[in-house]
C-alpha cells in the first residue's frame, strides 16, 4: 500500500512535513462507501491556516492540515456513481453530507452531519471535525457524489490547473464577499486586505461590474500587487488616520457603496497603531466607509472565542465595534463562511474560459510539499504570492507573473 506524507501543525510557528497514514475508506470509526481516495495535485496554503499557525486556534499538535485541495480520483467506493478513477476534481473546503436540512438549502458551509461539535465540516481545520489535511499526497472525500467539482476535460484541466485550484476555497470565498457586498454594475467598493481573499474579491467585483474597486492594506508590497495586476486603487492604512479622506480622493466623494472585510479577527489598526492588532479594525473602518444604505460583506473569519485574544472583548469574541453607527447607517451586513459549492462550477466556468487568469492576479508560487515550512513563515510575514503545493511534480511554475517570484530555499 501507497504511504501518504502531509503538512502536520507541531507547535505555534510550526509545521512539519511527517509521514502518516494512508487514507483509509472510513469515517466515524464506521467503513463508508459514499467516498473517493484523492491523490493530490494541488493544495494551498491559506490564510486560515495562518490562525491556527500563529496558535490562535484550539488545533491539536500533530494535527495534518490544509482545506484547499485539488485532485485526482484514485480509488473510489462501491456507491459513488458520477465519479470515474482517473477523474480531475476540486474539492470544496466545507465537507457536506448533500443529505441532512442544510446541504438542501445549499448551506453546506454548516452541514449537520460532518462536525460533531457544530454545524460544518472542514479538511485539517481547527474544530472542524476529524478529517485529515488535505496538504498531503492523498486525502478520503467523503460523499463524493456530493461535494466534488468534476472538470469537464482533463487535458484542459492539467492544463489551467493552477487556476482551478483557487475553487476550493478562496475563489468562491472572494466572490462570496463581492456578492454579500451587494456589489454590481458600477458599484464603488472598498476591500479591507490585500491578501490572496482580498485579491479574488477584487477580481470577483470587477466581474460583477464594479465601477472601482479600493483595497486597504498596510501591505505597500501586496498594494503594488492590486494596483498593477488588477488596476485596483489602494490606500496605504498605516500612512492615514481618517480612510474615507483618502476615499474622497479617488471617489470625490467620501464613501462607498460596498465593503468586504477580507481580514478578519487578526486585524491590525491604521495609522498610528497600524502596527498592533485591533480586531474591530476592518469593520470599523467598513462601517466608517460606507454610504448609508450601504453593504459590508465579511469573509475574514471571527471567533467566538480566542483565548489568545488580545483584549477581553477580543478573547470572547466581542470585538468592540461600531455597531450603533452600523445600524444608524442601515448597513446590512453579511457574515459566515462561503458556502463553495454555491459559486464554484460558475467560477470554473469563467477560469476554463479564461476570463481570469488567478495565478497572474495571485502571483501563485508552486513549491514542493517540503518546501511548505518556509512557505508558511513567508506567508505569515504578508509576501505577495499564494503558494501551492505540488505533492506529485505534476504542476509547472507558471510562466506569466513569475516574475515576482522569490525562490524558497530548501
Ligand atoms: N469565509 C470563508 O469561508 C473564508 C475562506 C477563506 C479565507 N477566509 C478568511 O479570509 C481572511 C483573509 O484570508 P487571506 O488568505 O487573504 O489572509 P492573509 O492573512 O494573507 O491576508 C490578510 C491581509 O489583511 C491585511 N490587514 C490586516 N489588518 C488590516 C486592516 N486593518 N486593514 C487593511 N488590511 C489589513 C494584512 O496585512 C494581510 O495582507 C482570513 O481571515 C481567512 O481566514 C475566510
Ligand atoms: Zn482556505
Ligand atoms: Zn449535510
Amino acid at each position: 500500500m501507497a504511504g501518504n506524507r502531509a503538512v502536520v501543525y507541531t507547535a505555534p510557528y510550526t509545521v512539519q512535513v511527517q509521514d502518516i497514514d494512508y487514507p483509509k475508506m472510513e469515517a466515524k470509526g464506521k467503513a463508508i462507501s459514499h467516498g473517493v481516495i484523492l491523490q493530490i495535485l494541488a493544495t494551498n496554503i491559506c490564510g486560515s491556516d495562518l490562525h491556527m499557525y500563529r496558535g490562535r486556534t484550539d488545533l491539536q499538535p500533530g494535527t495534518p492540515v490544509g482545506h484547499e485541495i485539488t485532485g485526482m480520483v484514485i480509488e473510489k467506493g462501491s456507491d459513488v456513481e458520477t465519479l470515474e478513477i482517473g477523474d480531475i476534481v476540486s474539492v470544496p473546503f466545507n465537507i457536506s453530507c448533500g443529505r441532512c436540512r442544510n446541504c438542501k438549502e445549499l448551506d453546506t458551509q454548516f452541514c449537520l452531519s460532518t462536525n460533531d461539535l457544530k454545524p460544518g465540516g472542514a479538511y485539517g481545520y481547527a474544530e472542524m471535525g476529524p478529517w485529515q489535511g488535505g496538504q498531503a499526497e492523498y486525502v478520503l472525500v467523503p460523499y463524493a457524489d456530493f461535494n466534488l467539482l468534476k472538470f469537464p476535460d482533463r487535458e484542459q484541466a492539467m492544463e489551467r490547473l493552477l487556476d482551478l485550484a483557487m475553487l476550493s476555497d478562496i475563489f468562491p470565498t472572494g466572490f462570496h464577499g463581492a456578492v454579500t457586498a451587494g456589489v454590481e454594475v458600477g458599484s464603488t467598493v472598498y476591500i479591507a486586505g490585500a491578501g490572496p481573499v482580498g485579491l479574488c474579491a477584487a477580481v470577483s467585483c470587477y466581474l460583477l461590474g464594479a465601477a472601482c474597486v479600493i483595497v486597504g492594506d498596510y501591505n505597500q508590497e501586496r498594494l503594488d500587487h492590486a494596483a498593477s495586476t488588477l488596476g485596483c486603487e489602494t490606500i496605504n492604512i498605516a500612512e492615514h488616520e481618517v480612510i474615507t479622506d483618502q476615499i474622497a480622493q479617488v471617489l470625490k466623494t467620501p464613501l462607498v457603496d460596498c465593503a468586504i472585510d477580507a481580514i478578519g479577527y487578526e486585524a491590525h489598526g491604521h495609522g498610528h497603531k497600524a502596527n498592533r492588532e485591533v480586531p474591530s479594525d476592518a469593520l470599523d473602518t467598513s462601517v466608517d466607509v460606507l454610504r448609508y444604505g450601504g453593504t459590508l460583506g465579511v469573509p475574514g473569519v471571527y471567533m467566538p472565542i480566542d483565548s489568545k485574544g488580545k483584549t477581553l472583548h477580543a478573547k470572547i469574541g466581542r470585538p468592540a465595534f461600531e455597531f450603533g453607527r452600523a445600524w444608524d447607517k442601515g448597513l446590512t451586513i453579511s457574515t459566515g463562511q462561503v458556502p463553495v459549492m454555491r459559486y464554484n462550477r460558475k467560477l470554473m466556468t469563467s477560469i476554463l474560459f479564461e476570463r481570469v487568469k488567478l495565478s497572474r492576479i495571485l502571483n501563485t508560487t508552486v513549491i514542493s510539499l517540503d518546501e511548505a515550512p518556509e512557505a508558511y513563515r513567508q506567508f505569515e510575514q504578508g509576501i505577495a504570492q499564494k503558494f501551492v503545493l505540488n505533492p506529485h511534480g505534476v504542476l509547472k511554475q507558471p510562466t506569466v507573473g513569475a516574475d515576482a517570484r522569490v525562490a524558497i530555499g530548501v
